[in-house]
């Protein structure tokens, strides 16, 4: 007899249980993933542990769970950080609503919310509660702060409860919950399985001295959503991100920079590169004279910041002597006269297609969630309507995927 392919192989998921009588289906969860060939570990909260037993859900994982924050063994053994670095993903199954209110508040005050909070993986979560409590105003506002952040909210499903009582609340079935993980972990073939990806995101952190620093209003969606696109669409994808508080994209290799020049070596390391799409708003200056101890306030001493230029990344691969980019997308943010200042830095930056957008603060687009762009190539102007980031991704990659299909 054969089981189900091992797409999982190298995969390391964290299931975080936490109190809900659906626990009792997570041991069918864990099985299910370890015949796909994933390493499982999995945390449960000290009510999770009322309805199904450790030693049950050990006993599939064939690893010891982890249950408590103050635990000097545990501690000793991985520590709740390391923990919460460990997993590619991490599936919160069953997610009751305290547990969501926790995460959307930021609270960590047992393991599972701790390490809720320190993970830069993915975050799946499986709702389960009464329907009163799943339709509840808190509910739902965490639901939506939730899913705003990058947390991926799998059902619930509707239909007949543990008390006498039907309605969305219970969890999905153990087969849903392993498909969304698997289709989260595995790359699917796409248009561009074979090409190589390398996008910047996010803004850049310029030190004034080690506490203070230059930055701007990025948010990263944008670029984040980019590469997350290009993933999809079964590209290799290197995301090389400045300081954001976005999820690191499924399936997508990502460096984590502070500034410019960190930004422009992480770049250049990553090449070649079929396609490079650089989204970054990157300092433009960073200081000159930096402190290497905190600069001192000095009444009526002004200390005098001394600004020197910062690699420009997109005209560098424009330029590239020996590994251009085949197709290389930049981004021109202006407040006034968009397209034509779109279309000068398209050709002094030499690079192929710009996003022009309009970022005045009354379009409310840095750092907001939609985008009104105009897609410059050497053929002409193409403008969009206004529509939400991950929509300009995927008509981006549609784009960019006929260059390479043609
Ligand atoms: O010149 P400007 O900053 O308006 O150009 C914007 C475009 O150039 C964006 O695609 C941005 O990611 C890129 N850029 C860069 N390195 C810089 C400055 C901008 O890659 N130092």
């Amino acid at each position: 007899m054969t089981g189900p392919a091992p797409d999982l192989a190298g995969k390391r998921v964290l299931i975080v249980l936490t109190g809900g009588i659906a626990c009792y289906k997570v041991p069918e969860v864990i099985r299910r993933l370890k015949e796909r060939g994933a390493f499982v570990r999995a945390l449960m909260t000290e009510a999770a542990t009322r309805f199904v037993t450790p030693l049950t859900v050990g006993a599939v994982s064939s690893d010891r769970v982890y249950t408590e924050l103050w635990s000097r063994d545990e501690e000793a053994e991985v520590g709740h950080i390391r923990l919460a670095r460990d997993g590619d993903l991490v599936l919160v199954a069953p997610a009751t609503a305290h547990t969501l209110a926790k995460m959307a508040h930021g609270l960590a005050d047992d393991l599972a919310s701790t390490v809720l909070l320190a993970t830069r993986a993915p975050i799946l979560a499986a709702p389960a509660m009464n329907p009163a409590m799943w339709q509840h105003p808190a509910t739902q506002a965490n639901l939506r702060t939730l899913r705003d952040r990058g947390v991926t909210i799998i059902g619930p499903a509707s239909g007949a409860m543990a008390e006498p009582e039907t309605g969305p609340g219970r969890m999905v079935e153990p087969a849903d919950l392993v498909t969304a993980v698997t289709d989260r972990l595995v790359p699917r073939p796409g248009p561009l399985t074979g090409r190589t990806a390398i996008v910047t995101s996010g803004p850049t952190h310029e030190p004034i001295d080690p506490v203070r620093f230059i930055a701007n209003r990025s948010s990263g969606k944008q670029g984040h959503a980019i590469a997350e696109a290009l993933a999809r669409a079964g590209a290799s994808v290197t995301l090389v991100t400045g300081p954001v508080i976005l999820p690191d994209p499924p399936g997508v290799a990502c460096l984590h920079v502070e500034t410019a020049e960190q930004m422009c070596a992480a770049v250049e390391a990553a090449l070649p590169a079929d396609i490079a799409v650089c989204a970054a708003a990157v300092a433009d200056w960073r200081v000159a004279n930096a402190g290497t101890s905190k600069i001192k306030k000095v009444s009526g001493d002004l200390p005098i910041l001394e600004l020197t230029e910062n690699p420009d990344i997109l005209a560098g691969l424009g330029r590239h002597p020996t590994a251009r980019p085949t197709l290389l997308v930049g981004f021109a943010a202006e407040t006034d006269r968009v397209i034509e200042h779109a279309q000068a830095k398209r050709l002094k930056k030499r690079c192929d297609w710009i996003l022009a957008n309009d970022v005045s603060p009354e379009t409310g687009t840095f750092g907001g969630e939609h985008n009104r762009v105009h897609l410059i190539t050497a053929d002409g102007v193409e403008s969009w309507p206004q529509i939400s980031k991950s929509a300009v991704a995927s008509r981006l990659v549609a784009a960019i995927q006929a260059v390479f299909t043609a």
